[in-house]
């Protein structure tokens, strides 16, 4: 049995689809702040099992105390958290209490249920602007923005904790920048809002519920000036999960892994990549520079070879058109679900 917070989330049901048909069980831990029931029931469809679900908030110690003893979980993969950048830069309490106070009660949590197992859900945010490129997991860790920065604090904490008692196993996975949906076009991903990452906003455009694609900035370093991401298909980082629990099942460690291609896009080249998959034009003007926008970013993805046995597999052709399968059959993301 599984503990998965936030999975009723974007990689959270991804994740909890792969679980689910490698065997486990699972029990979804989710305050569907930014997330809707709906997601688990079409989880159900793709996989035909059901994932044991239990409505509740990180900060809430009793509830989260009730539902991982109920769970009988022998592990945690904690999605759970706010990620928008420039929200935290807003409301930073928000972040600090969501994300750092959350991780702090589910550890507290753990311990009390002798469960020491966990995957815990880290970005290369943490990275900051690069130094050097590809990012490996020894590059110094600095990050621009509150939410980046309750990452690193977590971060920080899981390895305080381990020195604290080597009794624990502890998976930091660093994503690059996920994108695509299941194949089946039943789950993918829907922000609340306009989007602020890339791809959801292309989706938008090219189903029509937006005009253009604003491109931050066309100046960069970079060979067409604009910037530079290592996007992952979002079932390759959930598969990486289960790469990591099958690793922490042997290891007793707390190492960050990095998941990633290797491999950096620009923004038109995405954006060319989609309207190929889509069959759609996605208009787009150029505007000035993101604030806190950095020009490259991309891994180096050899330790999680090295030491998961993982790879990702899926390029950005199946990215693409797996994102449009989605957008296309679900114009409105879950909301008009029936
Ligand atoms: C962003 C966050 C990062 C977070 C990650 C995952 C910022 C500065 N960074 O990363 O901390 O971990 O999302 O949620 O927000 N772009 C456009 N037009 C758009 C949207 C994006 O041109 O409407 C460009 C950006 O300038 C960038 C690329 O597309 O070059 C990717 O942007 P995005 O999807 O937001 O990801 P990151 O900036 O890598």
């Amino acid at each position: 049995m599984i503990f998965v917070t936030g999975g009723a989330g974007y990689i959270g049901s991804h994740t909890v689809v792969e679980l689910l048909n490698a065997g486990h069980e699972v029990t979804v831990f989710d305050n569907f702040c930014n997330s809707q029931p709906e997601v688990l029931r079409r989880v159900a469809r793709i996989t035909g099992k059901q994932a044991n679900l239990v409505q509740g908030d990180l900060r809430d110690s009793a509830a989260l105390l009730a539902a991982l003893r109920a769970s009988g979980a022998k592990a945690v993969i904690h999605f759970a958290g706010l990620k928008a950048v420039g929200e935290s830069v807003q409301n930073p309490l928000a972040y600090y209490d969501n994300n750092v106070v959350g991780t702090v009660r589910l550890l507290e949590t753990m311990n009390e249920c002798g469960i020491k197992t966990l995957v815990f859900s880290s970005s290369a945010t943490v990275y900051g602007d690069p130094q050097r490129l590809p990012l490996s997991e020894d590059h110094p860790l600095s990050t621009t923005n509150p939410y980046g920065q309750t990452k690193l604090v977590i971060e920080e904490m899981l390895r305080d904790l381990y020195r604290s008692d080597p009794a624990w196993r502890i998976g930091i996975l660093r994503y690059f920048n996920p994108v695509g949906a299941h194949v089946s076009g039943l789950i993918g991903e829907d922000p609340l809002g306009t989007p602020n990452n890339l791809l959801p906003f292309v989706a938008q455009v090219a189903v029509g519920r937006r005009e253009f694609l604003n491109v931050w900035g066309d100046d960069y370093a970079t060979a067409d000036g604009t910037g530079v991401r290592d996007y992952i298909h979002v079932v390759d980082l959930a598969l990486g999960h289960l790469k990591a629990l099958e690793r922490l099942a042997h290891h007793a460690e707390c190492r960050a892994i990095n998941l990633g291609t290797g491999v950096g896009y620009s923004v038109l080249d995405m954006l060319r990549a989609f309207e190929q998959a889509s069959g759609k034009r996605v208009p787009y003007q150029v505007g000035p520079r993101r604030s806190g926008d950095i020009a490259a970013c991309y891994a180096d993805p050899s330790q999680a070879l090295a030491l998961l046995g993982w790879r990702a597999e899926r390029d950005l052709a199946s990215m693409c058109a797996d994102a449009w399968r989605w957008q296309s059959g679900n114009p409105n993301g879950y909301a008009q679900a029936t």
